[in-house]
């Protein structure tokens, strides 16, 4: 996704989803953990990217 902006990231709706609900879980002042994995290539920074770009707000350290 780097360059491409996170507003152009496709699907991946049940992930988005996810991500979504951890964020909210900290804004909530509980502390979570979620492990991304998956083979090179298959949209793992993208996400990420994603969920960066929706956690206004937060200290994002990456
Ligand atoms: N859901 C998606 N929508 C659009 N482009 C994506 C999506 N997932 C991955 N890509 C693109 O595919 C390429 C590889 O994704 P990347 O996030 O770098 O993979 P990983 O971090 O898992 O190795 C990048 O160019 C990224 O922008
Ligand atoms: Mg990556």
């Amino acid at each position: 996704m780097r360059g491409n902006g996170p507003e152009r990231l496709r699907g991946r709706r049940r992930e988005r989803a996810a991500l979504e609900e951890l964020v909210a879980e900290v804004a909530a002042g509980r502390s979570a953990v979620l492990v991304l994995r998956g083979d090179a290539g298959i949209g793992k920074s993208a996400l990420l990217d994603h969920l960066a770009a929706r956690a206004a707000g937060h200290r994002v350290a990456r």
